[in-house]
């Protein structure tokens, strides 16, 4: 598996700490050119290495770390997403018109034709996210849903590996309702910090 975080901000950065935290490989990529981003990486770790977007979206997991309405513009880098697994970290806060009544992921998930959308990682605030999650008595909860039940295991494999106890909340508009903005609501499950003694 190759791992990419595209957006290097306060989410992009927290988790490719979490990344470095267990030397794991991880692309990271910007708008800015990678030479941009290379004092932050190096600050976080050997395991992290920044590139075009381009060559970041080689990866066979994307993490989107980016302002809600940016990922359309990450969406049309490639013409074709097949293969890929995205992991939506992003928050759609306040929940823009053009949604249509969809779960923010299932909106974002019609972008990336033909990849498997997993929301994960968008819980909680970033410097949480940035935190070691195995505490004495247990690992960071970290909610997954997709609508597509086989794209969940690869992605909670990846969360476990990060320490993080993965809690698989099911479709997009019904456990995974939990984790999303709805109007100018958090879903009840947003900024819980919850830990799991086993992951
Ligand atoms: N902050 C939190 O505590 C938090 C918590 C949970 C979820 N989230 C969600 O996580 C996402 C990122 O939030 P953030 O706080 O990390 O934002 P941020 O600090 O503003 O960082 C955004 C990053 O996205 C990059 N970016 C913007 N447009 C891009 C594009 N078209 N292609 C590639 N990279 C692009 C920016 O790169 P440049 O600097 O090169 O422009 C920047 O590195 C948002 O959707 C937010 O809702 C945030």
């Amino acid at each position: 598996m190759s791992y990419a975080i595209i957006g290097f901000g306060n989410i992009g950065q927290a988790l490719a700490r979490a990344f470095a935290r267990k030397n794991i490989d991880v692309t990271v990529a910007s708008r800015r050119p990678p030479e941009a981003l290379v004092p932050q990486v190096r600050a976080i770790g050997p395991t992290v290495v920044a590139k075009s977007l381009q060559e970041a979206l080689e990866a066979d997991t994307i993490i989107l770390a980016v302002p809600f309405g940016e990922h359309r513009e990450v969406a049309k880098a490639l013409p074709n997403w097949k293969g890929k697994t995205v992991i939506d970290a992003m928050n759609a806060f306040p929940v823009p018109e053009e949604l249509d009544g969809l779960p923010s992921s299932a909106f974002v998930a019609k972008g990336f034709t033909g990849a498997k959308l997993v929301k994960g990682f968008n819980h909680l605030v970033a410097v949480t996210l940035a935190a070691d999650p195995i505490v004495e008595g247990g690992h960071r909860v970290d909610f997954l849903s997709s609508d597509d039940e086989d794209a969940i295991a690869p992605v909670a494999a990846l969360a476990k590996q990060l320490g993080f106890a993965p809690v698989k909340l099911g479709k997009l508009n019904e456990g995974g309702a939990l984790v999303h903005a709805r109007g100018r609501t958090w879903g009840q499950l947003i900024f819980q910090d919850l830990f799991k003694k086993e992951q």
